[in-house]
Order: C-alpha cells, then sequence, then structure tokens
C-alpha cells in the first residue's frame, strides 16, 4: 500500500477495540435492537472492514440518531466509519455570516466517537450547498472569497482537530463540460480564486490539521476517460506542486446499465501517484428495473460485485462508504429524473432494505471485505 502511515492497520485495531469495549458496556441496547439478530451483528461490515485494517461505513442523517432506535443500531451494527449526508455541508453549517452551526457534526461526531468509529468530513470546498449569501460574497471577488474560504476552513477543521480523519477538501472540482483546458468546473471559487484556489484548500486544511487525510473528492471516473484523465492530470499537478493531498475519492453511484470502462485505468493511475483510493459515497441507481425484488436486488449486488472486481486486484480502497444505509433513506428515491419508470422511485439502492434487513448488496459487500 502507499501512504499507509495515516492510517496504519494498528490504528484501525486499536478503533476496533474501541468499538468492542462499546459493545460489551451496553449489551442490552444492543439485544434489544429491532432486527437483525445478535448473532447477525457480530457479523456487521464494519468488522470485517476493520478485522482487514480499513473502514467500512454511510452517510448519516443526523436526525434519524435520535429519531428512529433502529436506525442508530444498524449504523453501530455494520459501520466503523460514518461520513454527515448533509450537517457539514456550508449550507447546514453556515446559516448566516456570523453564525455557525454545528449541531449535527458534533451530534454524528459524539455518535461515532461513543462507538469506536471513525468519521469522514464531507465537505470544506464545493460548488453546490452554498447559502446565497456566501454565492454572493465569494462573487464580489477575489479579497472576499479568499477570506471566506481561509476563515471557513481555519474554523472547521481546527474545531475538529484529531477527530475527523479524512476531509473531502474539494469536492467535484472537473467537470468535462465545461470544456476549459484544465478540466476545472466554473465554480464560484474557480470564477473568484482561479484555479490554485484547490491548492490554497489544501494546504489550510493541513495547516489546520497536520494529521488528516485530505481528500480531492469527484464522480464517475469509473465511467467516464475524459473526466478520469482530468482528475489523474489535476492530482498529478498538485502533487508537482507539493500540495498536501493524500487520498482521491471516487463517489461511486453506480448505475445498474453501467459498464466500468475507465474504472481499471484511473485505479491504475490513482496507484502510480502514490495516492490511496477511498470509495466514498457508493450507491446503485437502477435503470428500468424489473418487477421482481429478489431479482432487483441481485442486479444491484451485481453491480457492485462488478465494479470491486475491477477495482481490488489494482488497488485496496483504504475506505468504503455508502451513501446512506437503508433503502428507507436514500437521496435516489423520488428524484424527479427517476420518472420513466416509477419503480426507480423506490430506490433499492443500499445494503439494507426499508426495513433494516440485509439485502445481497450487503451479501457482496461482506465477499469484497472479506476478500481484502
Ligand atoms: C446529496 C445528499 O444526499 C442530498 O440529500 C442533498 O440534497 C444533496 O446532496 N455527491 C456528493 C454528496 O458529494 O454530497 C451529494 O449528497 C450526492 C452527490
Amino acid at each position: 500500500m502507499t501512504n499507509p502511515g495515516l492510517f496504519s492497520r494498528r490504528a484501525v485495531l486499536k478503533l476496533g477495540g474501541l468499538a468492542a469495549t462499546a459493545l460489551l458496556v451496553r449489551p442490552f441496547g444492543f439485544v434489544q435492537a429491532a432486527e437483525p439478530g445478535v448473532a447477525e451483528k457480530a457479523s456487521g461490515l464494519g468488522r470485517v472492514a476493520r478485522s482487514k485494517g480499513v473502514f467500512f461505513g454511510a452517510a448519516v442523517q443526523h436526525r434519524l440518531l435520535r429519531e428512529e432506535a433502529a436506525y442508530a443500531d444498524a449504523l453501530r451494527a455494520e459501520c466503523n466509519i460514518l461520513v454527515a449526508e448533509g450537517a457539514t455541508k456550508w449550507k447546514a453549517l453556515r446559516p448566516s455570516p456570523d453564525r455557525w452551526d454545528f449541531s449535527g457534526t458534533d451530534e454524528i461526531l459524539r455518535f461515532a466517537e461513543r462507538n469506536g468509529m471513525a468519521m469522514r468530513g464531507h465537505t470544506l470546498v464545493w460548488h453546490a450547498s452554498l447559502p446565497v449569501w456566501a454565492k454572493d460574497a465569494i462573487a464580489t471577488g477575489p479579497k472576499a472569497a479568499h477570506g471566506l474560504l481561509e476563515a471557513h476552513i481555519e474554523k472547521l477543521v481546527s474545531r475538529y482537530k484529531g477527530r475527523i480523519l479524512s476531509w473531502d477538501v474539494v469536492n467535484e472540482a472537473v467537470l468535462p463540460k465545461d470544456l476549459r483546458l484544465d478540466g476545472l468546473r466554473e465554480s464560484p471559487w474557480l470564477q473568484a480564486l482561479g484555479p490554485e484556489y484547490i491548492e490554497t484548500a489544501f494546504r489550510l486544511a493541513a495547516q489546520a490539521d497536520p494529521k488528516a487525510q485530505l481528500v480531492l473528492n469527484d464522480f464517475s471516473m469509473q465511467v467516464d476517460p475524459i473526466k478520469a484523465k482530468m482528475v489523474l492530470d489535476l492530482l498529478r499537478r498538485l502533487k508537482e506542486k507539493d500540495v498536501p493531498v493524500h487520498a482521491v475519492g471516487l463517489q461511486a453511484h453506480l448505475h445498474t446499465r453501467q459498464s466500468f470502462r475507465s474504472l481499471a485505468s484511473f485505479c491504475k493511475g490513482v496507484r502510480e501517484l502514490g495516492l490511496e483510493l477511498l470509495i466514498t459515497e457508493l450507491d446503485v441507481w437502477e435503470r428500468d428495473p424489473p418487477q421482481e425484488i429478489a431479482a432487483r436486488d441481485q442486479l444491484v449486488a451485481d453491480k457492485v460485485k462488478a465494479f470491486f472486481d475491477v477495482v481490488l486486484p489494482i488497488l485496496r480502497p483504504q475506505q468504503i462508504l455508502t451513501w446512506g444505509l437503508t433503502d428507507k433513506y436514500t437521496w435516489l428515491a423520488n428524484r424527479e429524473s427517476n420518472e420513466e419508470n416509477p419503480l426507480e422511485r423506490e430506490a433499492r439502492s443500499l445494503p439494507l432494505d426499508e426495513r433494516y434487513g440485509r439485502k445481497p448488496m450487503w451479501t457482496a459487500l461482506h465477499a469484497v471485505l472479506s476478500a481484502m
């Protein structure tokens, strides 16, 4: 493995020890959990991940931690790392120029720490999820934009220093269809600060928490060779300038009809750059699913297996996170763009079904982690 220092096997096992303690001190809560049963829980995905020195986890909606015991139990059973689905984004954290709202992130972090899990931070810089006031301020020019970027990263990353293992520093920075030679997206940040906003963000994050793993996160590199190359070229430029970038996050919002034509070459590129690969937002969007549930779920599982069949011979992702854990709460449900086939609206995109039962996708992930 490249760059093993940050999250050595020992560090993961240590977290695992904490988790084991947490299990022992609260046996009752566990026994009373809705489903699955205790014996099943003992073999959750997080535990398998831990035994392999890697992380498995999911994106979390903090409100549900309080509101639904089965939700919290399922996370405890399956995860050794968490990330906030929305709570660490600008829109949630920065309601107005002079107010910060850390409550959602704090709540998830407390839950993670109490249960011996690690946490990822998502995301410091992104074109989306910016409150209107911030978009307006960025658009006033480089001075204001730089000031905002600096204050945001300094305050947020130092607040969680040593507690958030891994930060998505820049999210979705590359977009071939914006037709720039450097592949970069015409984001408000780029428009105000030029392409340097990316390295500035990484350097600020490294200053605020020198031990955090710093990640460039993006989507579709498994299917889009042009984008895959643009992301690798960007990473190469950053490394040449000694920018502290440690890993690349492949979101992996897969589609059932996708063939992963650029996945192998992308993984090889990441390996050649000496970077870690993280799978940060895995789920499977069904295109025209069959009527029968068992057949649907099998197609989703097969996609996940096919994806890792390409990745694993090339490198071993140090973290695998699904974007949600249960079909009950997935951003892919009821999407406007899913309208052609009503079945797509009840997305079955995640490892657990809406009653927290394990699906074939769970079994596929279990096999993937076991083989790592
Ligand atoms: C999504 C959330 O899941 C939604 O609830 C929200 O409305 C929009 O953002 N790529 C990312 C994630 O990096 O932050 C996105 O999350 C999904 C796509």
